[in-house]
């Protein structure tokens, strides 16, 4: 039997209700949560997800400003656009859209984010903060949408063998974090494989759980997954194709129609993981207003 499809549209709108309702709360409260985007530079695919993020913020009921700079912005002009992030009251959330030009030190300008206002998780005091499990702090909202899609979709993960391909600051490593806690959807054996891994089809095989992020079309097969295992492809990646209108198609880290016939349940590329990462960004939105209130 094919595996049963994990919605992550049906359940990050679920998600987005749940945090209009939080809105709606703080409005009584005469906050409204804002959010800023910064996006340096016109690469297509970044304006794309931005233009996305701020029809959902405003669909929430929040404040959503972006902040256009030029491709040659120089770093000091990137910094003092987020002292100034930092400094307005009426910015809750601050996220500068990644990849940065080439002249620009990311680690400088992420270390540079407020924490409290680091909606994206990639400070290092949130980083430190989710790895002791410590809850005040943020959650990278791609990992922090993985657990609610394997919670929401029932799926046990106390004692679970999770195998998790990829090891990104942005992805792999918070979901290591996130899923070795002794806490509710979590507490399971937790593998993180990456390029040096030796046998990656050895480790694959064990997985109960298995996560892909290794940003590579369809490097996981049906035959490196356990029979009845649950896939979540975090993948999203271009290929060619003629029959497109577009010329191209999206597909995931995981070959969808091999993988489907062994898994119990399975992410579709687009519509799983995705619509996840937007609803998280405006879940921690919500709660960055609610905390600096
Ligand atoms: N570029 C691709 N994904 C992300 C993300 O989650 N946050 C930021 N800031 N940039 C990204």
């Amino acid at each position: 039997m094919p595996a049963e499809l994990i919605d992550g549209a049906a359940i990050a709108r679920e998600i987005r209700a749940e945090v209009a309702r939080e809105v709606h709360r703080l409005a009584q409260r005469r906050i409204v949560p804002g959010l800023t985007v910064v996006l340096v530079g016109d690469d297509p695919a970044s304006a794309v997800y931005v233009r996305s993020k701020g029809k959902a913020t405003e669909e929430a009921g929040m404040r959503s400003v972006t902040i256009r700079l030029p491709a040659t912005a120089s770093q000091a002009e990137l910094l003092s656009c987020v002292d100034a992030l930092n400094a307005d009251p009426s910015v809750h959330g601050i996220l500068v859209q990644m990849p940065l030009p080439k002249q620009i030190d990311t680690v400088a300008i992420v270390r540079r984010v407020r924490p409290e206002k680091d909606v994206d998780g990639f400070h290092p005091v949130n980083v430190g903060k989710n790895l002791i499990g410590e809850r005040d702090g943020f959650v990278p909202c791609t990992p922090a949408g993985v657990q609610e899609l394997l919670v929401r979709s029932g799926v046990q993960t106390r004692g679970a063998e999770c195998v998790i391909v990829g090891r990104s600051n942005i992805v792999g490593k918070p979901m290591m974090a996130l899923m070795v806690q002794n806490a509710a959807g979590a507490n399971a054996t937790v593998t993180v494989c990456h390029s040096a891994t030796r046998d990656l089809a050895a480790h694959t095989r064990r997985a109960d759980i298995l996560i892909v992020a290794a940003g590579r079309p369809r490097m996981v097969m049906g035959d490196m997954i356990r029979p009845g295992a649950v896939v979540i492809d975090v993948g999203i990646n271009r290929i060619d194709d003629a029959s497109a209108k577009s010329g191209y198609r999206l597909v995931g880290d995981v070959d969808f129609e091999s993988a489907r016939e062994v898994a119990s349940k399975i992410t579709p590329v687009p519509g799983g993981v995705g619509p996840m990462t937007i609803a998280l960004l405006l879940r921690n939105t919500a709660r960055a207003a609610e905390q600096l209130a």
